[in-house]
């Protein structure tokens, strides 16, 4: 029988929970089945910087999803501090120009930088509804062309969209899928969605598990469920 109870790193669990205390205490929780954590824009004005480092200290994987947006002096700069933090990754919004800004800031650090593509909250007729005419498929293929260009380590995308990027970027270009619940689990505001093994194998280097496993009454047996469908 496969040892489930072993981490994946390509498994980030997004720890989009209301305090620092409580995202400790997960942590805690998921013991050794999660060794990668994403902390995103909700633990950021609690301290979540300084957590991931606390976190990249003890030897986890960190993705610091900040989806940083602004003039590229300070996209660069912004870059450059969160660059000593540690972290593994970073997402930035997958424009040409704050793209290019976020690899100058990270200059020679070990820190990767991810462009997000389209949200995966978004589909078809919502991208309509903003004003943009391309459907969610061609955004995000020319997105990926632009982190390319820009020099960037990967993107994050839907995993639906995960086969058609794998085709167009060299082995070691990140793609990072959110959007992913086992079958027949609760889809929440996600739309374009796959499950754990079927984002894996259709080309994500990397699978972003928030709700599924933060939300569940048992997170550690819902973090091993997620690793038996990957293993499955
Ligand atoms: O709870 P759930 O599994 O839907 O969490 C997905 C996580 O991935 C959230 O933290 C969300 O901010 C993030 N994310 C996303 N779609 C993107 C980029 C990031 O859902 N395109």
């Amino acid at each position: 029988m496969t040892d489930t109870t072993l981490a994946d790193p390509r498994l980030y669990a997004a720890l989009d929970l209301p305090s620092i205390e409580e995202a400790r205490a997960m942590v805690e929780t998921l013991g050794d089945a999660v060794m990668s954590y994403k902390i995103g824009l909700q633990l950021l004005p609690l301290g979540g910087a300084q957590f991931g480092q606390e976190l990249a200290n003890a030897g986890k994987n960190v993705f610091l999803d900040f989806k940083l947006h602004d003039i590229d002096a300070t996209v660069e700069k912004a870059t450059r501090s969160i660059a000593g933090l540690g972290a593994d990754l970073l997402t930035v919004h997958a424009r040409p120009d704050v793209m290019k800004a976020a690899a100058r800031g990270r200059g020679e650090n070990d820190l990767k930088i991810l462009g997000v593509t389209v949200l995966t909250s978004l589909d078809h007729e919502a991208l309509r509804a903003i004003g943009y005419q391309h459907s969610p498929e061609d955004l995000v293929m020319r997105r990926v062309e632009q982190a390319l260009e820009a020099g960037i380590d990967g993107v994050v995308s839907s995993p639906l969209e995960a086969a058609a990027i794998r085709g167009q970027v060299p082995d070691d270009f990140l793609v990072v899928t959110p959007g992913v619940r086992l079958p027949g689990g609760d889809v929440g505001d996600q739309k374009r969605i796959a499950s754990p093994k079927d984002a894996l194998t259709s080309g994500a280097s990397h699978i972003v598990v928030g709700r599924p496993i933060t939300s569940a009454p048992n997170p550690y047996a819902a973090a091993l469920s997620i690793l038996e469908n990957i293993r499955g």
